[in-house]
């Protein structure tokens, strides 16, 4: 069983169904939105993070999944897609915030008498600095994934 813990408004948890709109609009606009739903959605020990003041709607999305690095056997790996601000409201710490909220749940499944653990994304290389600021680092080389253009692995090591 995953371990909870407690996030602060405005970053909550929120539904899959719930990230659908942003994953559409702002990371697949060109594609159906069948494509949107990821594959471990609904998987144990997943977890979906929104940005919501009040009542209002959803400005910012961002999800992990337990998963291993392609390759890789790693078992304490998890994996962050969707990450996802309205345009409308980038550049004001909303995806800052949850990448932090999705590094502290990451953070909080480590078995400490375990190695430690890690946290990954294949991450648009036009956004890597925005990982690099939370303490990622790029790994190997970029890669296209059409039709969305290229990208990077970038990782961070959990402690
Ligand atoms: C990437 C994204 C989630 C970041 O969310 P945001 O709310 O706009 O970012 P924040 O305001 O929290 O920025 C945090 C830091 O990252 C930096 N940053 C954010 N986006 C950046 C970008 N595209 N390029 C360079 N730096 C960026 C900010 O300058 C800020 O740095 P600072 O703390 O030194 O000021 C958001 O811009 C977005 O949805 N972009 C389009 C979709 C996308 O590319 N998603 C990522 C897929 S891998």
């Amino acid at each position: 069983m995953p371990k909870e813990i407690r996030f602060e408004a405005p970053v909550q948890p929120i539904s899959a169904d719930d990230c659908l709109d942003l994953r559409h609009r702002v990371l697949r606009p060109n594609q159906p939105l069948s494509a949107c739903r990821y594959p471990l959605d609904e998987a144990p020990g997943t977890l979906h993070l929104g940005y919501r003041e009040g009542d209002g709607p959803i400005l910012g999305i961002a999800s992990v999944f337990h998963e291993a690095p392609p390759e890789s056997s790693a078992g304490n790996a998890w994996r962050i897609r969707g990450m996802a601000v309205d345009p409308a409201y980038q550049g004001r710490g909303f995806g800052a915030l949850l990448l932090k909220g999705l590094i502290d749940y990451a953070t909080a499944q480590q078995n400490p008498d375990d190695p430690p653990g890690l946290l990954w994304c294949n991450g648009r290389t036009t956004v890597e600095p925005f990982y690099v600021a939370q303490g990622f680092s790029r790994v190997g080389d970029i890669f296209d994934l059409p039709p969305i253009g290229p990208h990077v692995v970038l990782e961070r090591v959990l402690r």
